[in-house]
């Protein structure tokens, strides 16, 4: 393997200095009871904190009704969830690492409801092209959630986290406005432009940077993607991006965390070839704000093959550190590789590859 010297060089932005480059992805875990994440929780973190630069939580819902799309995904709002919340970050803390709570909203993207009595939520009452899911969310019901971000944000700060992440990806409530396939809206939150659908996401980070002041770095997490159509678009020009991610960068988001799941993947190969940037590379170069890269690194397989069962093997991590090498992105996130094995970056720092783990779906069942 070559050297892994570049994943090791520190980072500073704002507030927020990093000792490497390496970031634990958010990965949804379903261990909170009640929505209050407990002692386990925040151990499972903390065995990370050590030698993870910045560890992103799993996501954790803001204060509106029907924001999760499971029991045990915890609530990040309510005094017992918050005492959770602090117990994590202290926990980390007292091991050095540095955490942002991933804020989130699921919107349409579930399947039943068990908060009978409040509706689904999505931006026009569909989860995709033709697919209805949810009621359309009123202008109160928008206030509202674009209010409870930043609150969210607001209390992430006042508990000691490090930073902060909006959910805006996978075809969730942020990123079901920015698709046309799932806003279809014809007010000022919808439109024909990606820069009109934005709208939401930009009103959104203002609340969240009015929340946290000028100095915590904020992050949107952004894809593509989606889990109702892994080959939807939002932008398929560099200039459509610009229109998507610039509205973002000057609302106040200075982390665009572009959610691939292949890395090395270009993002419009069209123009600079199979080799070409990736979406965290294009992010970067379009909108000068810090990017954050994922997807697949140091395994076989991609992750959502993992959720139908399918195992990874341990991969070569050179054409990542190719990557990082040319700084094309800033930081790079670890999914499936850090929920296995918490001593992950210690084993690539010192070059233990033997050492290194595959990833089996049956990881998930405990938090290691
Ligand atoms: C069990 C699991 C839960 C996940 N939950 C979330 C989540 O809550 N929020 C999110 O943005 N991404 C989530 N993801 C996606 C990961 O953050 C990451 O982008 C993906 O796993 C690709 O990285 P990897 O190939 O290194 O695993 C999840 C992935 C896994 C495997």
């Amino acid at each position: 393997m070559a050297s892994t010297d570049t994943l090791f060089r520190p980072f500073s932005l704002g507030s927020l200095s990093l000792p490497n480059r390496i970031v634990m992805a958010p990965m949804t875990r379903t261990f909170s009871p009640e929505g209050v994440p407990g002692e386990n929780v925040a151990e499972y973190y903390a065995r990370r904190a050590g030698s993870v630069g910045l560890i992103i939580s799993e996501g954790t819902v803001i204060d509106r009704p029907n924001a999760r799309n499971d029991p045990k995904i915890p609530f990040f709002h309510g005094e017992a969830p918050l005492g959770g919340w602090k117990r994590v970050i202290d926990a980390v803390h007292a091991e050095g690492g540095h955490m942002a709570p991933q804020i989130w909203h699921t919107g349409a993207m579930k399947y039943g409801n068990f908060e009978p009595g409040t509706p689904v939520e999505s931006p026009s009452g569909l989860i995709g092209p033709g697919k209805p899911r949810g009621e359309a969310m009123s202008e109160a019901a928008i206030a509202d959630t674009i209010a409870a971000f930043g609150r969210a944000a607001g209390d992430a700060k006042a508990l000691g986290f490090d930073t902060v992440e909006l959910h805006g990806a996978h075809g969730y409530l942020i990123d079901e406005f920015f698709w046309a396939g799932s806003n279809v809206r014809t007010d000022r939150w919808g439109g024909a432009t990606i820069a009109e659908r934005s709208r939401f996401a930009v009103e959104a980070i203002r609340a969240v940077r009015a929340a946290v002041g000028p100095e915590m770095p904020v992050i949107i997490r952004l894809s593509q993607w989606k889990q109702q159509d892994y080959a939807a678009r939002l932008a398929t020009s560099p200039a459509e991006m610009e229109a998507w991610l610039t509205p973002l960068v000057e609302a106040g988001a200075n982390v665009l965390h572009c959610s691939q799941r292949r890395f090395w993947e270009p993002e419009f190969p069209e123009i600079d070839g199979g080799n070409g940037l990736n979406f965290a590379g294009w992010a970067k170069k379009l909108t000068g704000a810090a990017t954050i890269s994922v997807g697949s690194v140091g395994l076989s397989g991609e992750f959502m093959a993992s959720f139908r069962g399918e195992s990874s093997e341990p991969a070569s991590l050179d054409a990542l550190l190719e990557r990082m090498e040319r700084d094309e992105f800033d930081l790079i996130a670890v999914g499936r590789a850090l929920i296995t094995d918490p001593h992950w970056v210690d084993k690539v720092r010192d070059g233990r590859t033997d050492e290194l783990r595959p990833f089996s779906p049956a990881a998930l069942a405990e938090l290691v």
